[in-house]
């Protein structure tokens, strides 16, 4: 459906919480790195963000913010759609008309919903719905390509399922997407816990390194970061999770390779490899808040930008939506 053309990939991110190195690493720097060579489409995906309780002020406040920090961190509008989900109706239209050929047995299955309902007081249907939402934003657009971090994998390959059912019961109306997950940054770990994933959603301070924290906060969180007492520099997952996980973080953002990096720091300390990671962090970091603040500074800019995001991808979506439709005997 989109040949001859580049290949189409889609992405999109919560606006809950604050991004962090892990959404960084494990999603947009993987994104701006490849977007001359695709067709992109990156949302904001509010509609997910609403599955458990937000602030409506402070949601309002996260889009832009996130819509902010995508161009910040290098997407290119010339290469890249970005809009806000709850924008283009084609997006809820289409989860219900996914909803009636899913079955509850396969969301039921699916491990985010299995950890998140257990945090919830009262367990919204949207949660547990959440993936056919996933579903229906990639196959509007005729999506090839998903790149996401590891922990999204699963709710592509649900998406994947949904497809081949979607096809075989009312003929060949989607296209098949593939997940794209980094082999280093895929998946960034807690700094106060780094057997946990880095999440949005902790409270802790020291867990996240968050984009728009400033010098100081970034240094401090990664000096506290929790290491263990074998005083040994090497890659080891399992055995030293939290030197790996500074390790990691240092490689996917110098892009140097393992033997480089562990000859950089043999017979070093701990506290010399924070420092580095500290060093690396924070110049990763300080163009992207610069441009951030520079674009914050007149609102209605980013609302330009959503706005034309919008008007680009909604035919696109309205139009896959429309046979969909048509395929189910909805529509002539
Ligand atoms: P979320 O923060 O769950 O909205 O995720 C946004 C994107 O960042 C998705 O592609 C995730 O897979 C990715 N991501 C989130 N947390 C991490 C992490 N700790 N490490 C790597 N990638 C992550
Ligand atoms: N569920 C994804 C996450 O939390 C965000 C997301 C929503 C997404 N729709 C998407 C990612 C479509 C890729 C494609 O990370």
């Amino acid at each position: 459906m989109n040949d001859n053309k580049k290949k189409r990939v889609f992405s999109g991110i919560q606006p809950s919480g604050r991004l962090h190195i892990g959404n960084y690493l494990g999603a947009i720097t993987n994104w701006v790195a490849e977007q001359h060579q695709y067709d992109n489409v990156f949302c904001i995906v509010d509609l997910h963000a609403i599955t458990v309780p937000q602030d409506p002020q402070e949601l309002y406040h996260k889009i832009r913010e996130l819509a902010l920090l995508y161009l910040a961190c290098g997407l290119d509008q010339k290469d890249c759609a970005i809009f806000v989900q709850s924008h283009v109706a084609a997006h809820s239209e289409l989860t219900w008309l996914l909803n009636c050929v899913t079955p509850l047995g396969w969301l039921e299955r699916m491990t985010q919903y299995k950890d998140k309902s257990v945090k919830q007081e009262s367990i919204s249907t949207g949660l547990l719905d959440y993936p056919v939402l996933m579903a229906a934003d990639i196959i509007l657009y005729d999506t090839d390509m998903v790149p996401v971090g590891e922990d999204q994998k699963q709710h592509v390959e649900l998406t994947r399922d949904i497809v081949l059912r979607f096809n075989n019961l009312f003929g060949e109306t989607f296209v098949m997407p593939e997940p794209i997950i980094p082999k280093t940054g895929a998946r960034v770990k807690g700094l106060d816990d780094p057997t946990a994933k880095m999440s949005k959603s902790s409270t802790n301070q020291g867990h996240a390194l968050y984009l728009l924290d400033p010098p100081d906060v970034l240094r401090k969180s990664i000096m506290r970061a929790t290491t263990d007492s074998l005083n040994k520099i090497a890659f080891d997952a399992e055995g030293q999770p939290g030197v790996f996980n500074l390790l990691s973080i240092y490689q996917a953002l110098t892009k140097k390779s393992e033997t480089e990096i562990l000859s950089e720091f043999e017979g070093k300390g701990y506290g010399n490899l924070k420092k580095q990671v500290a060093e690396v962090v924070i110049g990763t970091l300080e163009p992207i808040q610069k441009r951030y603040a520079d674009m914050a500074a007149d609102p209605a800019y980013i609302e330009q930008v959503l706005k034309d995001g919008a008007d680009r991808v909604r035919p696109i979506a309205d139009h896959r939506l429309y046979v969909a439709q048509k395929h189910m005997g909805l529509r002539k």
